[in-house]
């Protein structure tokens, strides 16, 4: 019954999206759905969509979960390469017409690696904001097997469905790939990226795949290089910090911040512990009744978090 559950608050949120944007002003899945069927594009390609049942596992397990998406590239703070050639992918696949009359495909098989909290799941979902597709995300915990054969199974399920239409389809978290759940057994991981690699070689699709590991360094570079591009994500610099806080802190009335002297207060942590320090002074500005959020605040705030962050022995890279 809950998987039967999880199919249908899938599939209705997948529609019910669509009702409710086409009378919002902010775009999402129907502006997607809409630029898609051929105002950017010039042509009509035809969505797959809430109608056609998501692919199941084995054992009646939803394979995918698919989402709109809103987070844009403008709320996120990225190294200028990442940055550049994220870009330069999203103009890729927009005229990825053009490069088919040149005999040309996009880049496609995309991997994310770098520690925890620096971005990684939001660029594919800015990545599919862009392209204005909805993003289709695996659910990894029904995709592996302990037999490697019914997960190639799923996994050539999950392609031959997404190829009917365009996403961004994501492998979020690919070092979780075990079946014994530990996460732990690094040949079983990379059986398993090498068969969802070999899947892909034969992917007649163009639509863009997107995997993400928080652990690159378990797995070895051969198996990595057969991904058409690696961006690596790392903890923010000071300069990347004081641009965050300035991002993160906008909701605040009345700032008296200096943002070299905030961000220096944060040093050492991530991107996503940087915004929980933010939301913890926002939270905190508004409660207390203060007039202004200030230096003062975010040191405090950065202080109190990364003693929790310790005593939960989750100390700073
Ligand atoms: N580079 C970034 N720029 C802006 N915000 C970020 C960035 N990285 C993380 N965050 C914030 O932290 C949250 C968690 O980040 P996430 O993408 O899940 O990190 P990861 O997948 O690398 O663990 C995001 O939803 C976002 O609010
Ligand atoms: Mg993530």
């Amino acid at each position: 019954m809950g998987e039967d559950a999880v199919i249908q608050d899938t599939l209705m949120g997948f529609s019910s999206g669509v009702q409710q944007n086409e009378t919002s002003r902010s775009g999402g899945l129907a502006q997607a759905i809409e630029r898609h069927a051929g105002t950017v594009r010039g042509h009509k390609r035809p969505l797959t969509s809430g109608s056609t049942p998501l692919p199941l596992s084995d054992d009646g397990m939803p394979l995918l979960s698919v989402s709109d998406s809103r987070v844009s590239f403008s709320e996120m703070v990225l190294s200028r390469d990442n940055h550049e050639i994220l870009l330069e992918l999203v103009h890729e696949h927009e005229r990825r017409d053009l490069l088919a009359a040149h005999g040309l495909r996009p880049r496609r098989r995309l991997l994310l690696a770098g520690p925890s909290g620096t971005g990684k799941t939001q660029t594919a979902e800015a990545l599919a904001h862009a392209l204005g597709v909805p993003l289709a995300r695996v659910r990894l915990a029904a995709v592996v097997s302990s037999y490697l054969g019914q997960t190639a199974r799923h996994i050539e399920k999950i392609l031959e469905f997404t190829k009917r239409g365009t996403w961004v389809l994501s492998f979020d978290e690919i070092d979780m790939l075990t079946s014994d759940r530990n996460g732990s057994d690094n040949d079983e991981i990379r059986r398993v990226v090498t068969v969802i690699l070999q899947e892909l070689e034969t992917y007649s699709s163009d639509n863009l795949v997107v995997a993400t590991t928080n652990h690159g360094e378990l797995l070895d570079a051969a198996l990595w290089r057969r991904f058409d591009e690696i961006l690596t994500y790392k903890y923010p610099t000071q300069e990347q910090i004081s641009t965050l806080l300035k991002l993160k802190l906008r909701r605040a009335k009345r700032l008296k911040l200096n943002r070299e002297q905030g961000a220096r207060a944060l040093q050492g942590l991530s991107h996503a512990q940087v915004e929980a320090v933010c939301l913890d002074a926002l939270r905190r500005n508004v409660l207390r009744g203060d007039e202004y959020l200030t230096t003062a605040d975010i040191v405090e705030c950065a202080n109190s978090r990364r003693k929790r962050l310790k005593e939960a022995g989750q100390g700073e890279k």
